[in-house]
């Protein structure tokens, strides 16, 4: 089994399509090989994994086991937490069992691949965030529909207001809860597969020297983007502007040749005239008519050449990838709002009275895409 399964390494570099797609077909060939019986329980234990990796997280098993080469005793592990190394035991032999970790003997383990991304803190904050947040919203899911009698609800409260018992959104509830605010920034700041600064064109805007504000990235959270943009185009001409929250900005690092900015995106935006107005991950957090607000309030800002990036999934009609179904869920238990199949683009930003100008897609599976609309 090892000699047919070792090998398989060598393919994780393969791009997105690729990758993706060979993962997906070893799953659905081990999916061949199940009973009802094991599919239950594979469906069964999947459920119980985010608790148990969040007690790896409290006990600091990944990272423990990543501070060295040579194995970590049960009892070393346990003494460091003054937890019981029965207990300890039978935490890290789930661990092992889940490939989480490696058993070497009897009462020893050590770190693997997997370990090792698991330390990574933006892996921990997504998966942190999703024991906080996502996984009791999703159980609240089912009572929710039920109350709403399965109506596509929009806005209002969602299922995660129902989980955390609360009528505030997200952020605003965030904003009272900073070791939540925290996760969501380590989860925002993970790489989505593919760059959309692969498929826009930045190099131009350096011969056009000028002190103009050249791109605006709203709702920019602690400006990853705008590090990266100049990151690729150290001498991109013009200004970049990081707009979010005020309580975001505050906790944003300097970022050298970026202004920073509290702005409501809510309200008329108020720098006139940029280039670009770029929004990533933003639309997709809102339900139509809340992003049609949105929208609205950059129109009047933009000058003759000034374009709108919108940074999201764009779906196909059909086929959509499981995690991108994953995602538009996800959008739905917190926010009430979807990803948006290009269709539904092109009639959210006629709403908007703006037109889809060009749709660039950088990752052929996701549809992660930059949506570049103009007035119309
Ligand atoms: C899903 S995150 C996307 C962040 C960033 N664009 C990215 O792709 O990493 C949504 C962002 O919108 C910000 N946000 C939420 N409501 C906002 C508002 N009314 N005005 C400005 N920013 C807001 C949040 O603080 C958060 O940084």
């Amino acid at each position: 089994m090892d000699n047919l399964i070792a090998p398989l390494g060598a393919f994780s570099h393969l791009d997105e399509a690729n990758r993706l797609r060979l993962q997906d077909g070893l799953h659905e060939a081990a999916e061949a090989l199940e009973t009802p019986y094991d599919m239950m329980i594979r469906l069964l234990n999947a459920g119980r994994q985010t608790a148990m990796l969040k007690i790896g997280y409290d006990l600091e098993i990944f990272t423990t086991l990543t501070s060295r080469e040579e194995p970590f005793s049960v009892d070393e592990l346990a003494s460091g937490k003054s937890a019981d190394p029965l207990l300890m035991s039978r935490v890290l032999r789930f661990l092992a069992a889940n490939r989480f970790i490696t058993e070497t003997d009897k009462n020893l383990f050590t770190g693997n691949k997997s370990t090792k991304g698991l330390s990574d803190p933006r892996i921990q904050g997504g998966l942190l965030h999703a024991f906080h947040i996502s996984v009791p919203a999703y159980q609240a899911l089912p009572e929710y529909l039920q109350e709403n009698k399965y109506q596509n609800t929009t806005g209002g409260r969602c299922a995660w207001h129902k989980s955390a018992n609360t009528d505030l959104e997200f952020f605003p509830w965030a904003k009272q809860n900073p070791e939540i605010l925290k996760y969501f920034q380590q989860l925002m700041s993970i790489p989505r597969e593919g760059s959309w600064l692969d498929v826009m064109p930045f190099e131009d805007e350096s011969n056009d020297a000028t002190d103009r504000k050249l791109f605006v990235d709203i709702g920019g959270n602690i400006g990853h983007q705008c590090a990266r943009l100049l990151a690729k185009h150290p001498n991109l001409a013009g200004r970049v502007v990081l707009q979010d929250l005020e309580e975001t900005i505050r906790r944003a690092p300097e970022v050298n040749g970026v202004d920073f900015m509290v702005h409501d995106f809510f309200t008329k935006q108020p720098v006139k005239g940029a280039k670009f107005y770029y929004l990533r991950a933003i639309l997709h957090d809102w339900e139509d008519d809340k992003s049609v607000e949105i929208l609205k309030q950059i129109i009047p800002a933009m000058s003759e050449d000034s374009q709108i990036l919108i940074d999201d999934l764009a779906l196909p009609n059909t086929g959509v990838h499981w995690w991108s179904t994953c995602i538009d869920m996800q959008m739905y238990i917190m926010h009430g709002a979807m990803e948006r199949t290009v269709d539904q683009w092109y009639a959210l930003l006629d709403k908007a009275g703006l037109k889809v100008k060009e749709i660039k897609t950088y990752s052929p599976v996701m549809r992660n895409s930059v949506i570049v609309a103009v007035p119309k």
